[in-house]
């Protein structure tokens, strides 16, 4: 079933039955890629700009692309291109759509993305907009909790430390909004709690929530979901120091209990090395759904799944 949509900018547009198909391709293409690669889409080239920092969402993009076939073109770093001597990004998508088939961008301005997909003529995919959507890692973060937990409706959800900036808690919120029976708790300092926005659509969708700054609130859930306070966002470096690390997870709180441990990555201490070797780690193997989604999204918005 192709996707009912040219660009993914947000995981808002998606609808219950687009991200069940998303989810039954990327589980095929776990199976390709296991088997090393695969032509289906040869002769197809991906433009990744990375106008922020990134090693997981970029990489991925690129191997899931080389996986099924295809070439890459790419371009990091705002200082080197030409949105640098302040072309609009209208512009460079009219341009980049010329060169590429499919175009996935990470920028650091909230609402970036919608400019591109306004202007995009190749299908474009948001790979991180500020602090606004990461729709791909909720996704993927989404695969990872299907697989870990088997199934999604019913499951009690906990995100713990940047709410208020981390985009992929934004994303996955937005995501989980379309299942059943969730409850979600929501751990942050006080500074950065999740938006009234992803709060207010909660409520809307009648998911229960509590807020609280206490991490143990979380720690008999089913997932639990860790993220970096994100420093770039801040103008108070002070702040941000102050804020670091409020919460750090290791081995004795959480040993023995099922709780699945996930978190987007990087991480800056928030997780303790420790923890790694718990059976209900799952955020190394969360990266790795990256590359089945990745090549998901790629082949849908192609036409080609
Ligand atoms: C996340 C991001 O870029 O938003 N990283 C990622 O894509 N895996 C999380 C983060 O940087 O904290």
């Amino acid at each position: 079933m192709p996707l009912p949509f040219k660009h993914l900018l947000s995981t808002k547009q998606l609808t219950r039955a687009d991200t069940e198909e998303i989810i039954r391709v990327a589980s095929v293409m776990e199976k390709v890629r296991t088997k090393g690669k695969s032509d289906l889409l040869k002769g197809k080239v991906l433009a990744a700009l990375f106008y922020e920092p990134s090693t997981r969402t970029r990489l991925s993009f690129e191997t899931a692309m080389l996986r099924l076939g295809g070439d890459v073109l790419t371009a990091e770093g705002i200082q080197f291109s030409s949105l640098y001597k302040g072309e609009t990004i209208e512009d460079t998508m009219e341009m980049v759509g010329q060169y590429a088939d499919i175009i996935a961008m990470r920028h650091p301005e909230q609402g970036s993305a919608e400019k591109a997909g306004s202007a995009s003529r190749v299908p474009f995919i948001n790979a991180g907009d500020g602090p606004g959507q990461h729709p791909t890692q909720a996704l993927l973060d989404l695969f990872t909790i299907q697989k870990e937990c088997t199934a999604i409706d019913g499951l009690h959800i906990a995100m713990v430390g940047d709410l208020r900036y981390g985009r992929t808690v934004h994303s996955l919120s937005y995501l989980l909004g379309l299942y059943k029976n969730l409850r979600f708790t929501l751990i942050s300092p006080t500074e950065l709690t999740m938006p009234e926005k992803v709060t207010s659509f909660l409520s809307e969708k009648k998911i229960p929530f509590a807020e609280t700054t206490d991490i143990a609130a979380g720690l008999s859930a089913d997932v639990l979901y860790m993220t970096r306070v994100q420093q770039e966002r801040f103008a108070d470096k002070s702040e941000y120091e102050r804020l670091k690390l409020q919460y750090v997870l290791t081995e004795p709180m959480v040993k023995g209990k099922k709780v699945i441990i996930m978190h987007p990555l990087p991480r800056v201490g928030e997780i303790s090395t420790d923890v790694d070797a718990l059976p209900n780690a799952a955020y190394f193997r969360q990266a790795g759904n990256g590359v089945p989604v990745r090549m998901a999204l790629l082949a849908m918005l192609l036409g080609k799944a």
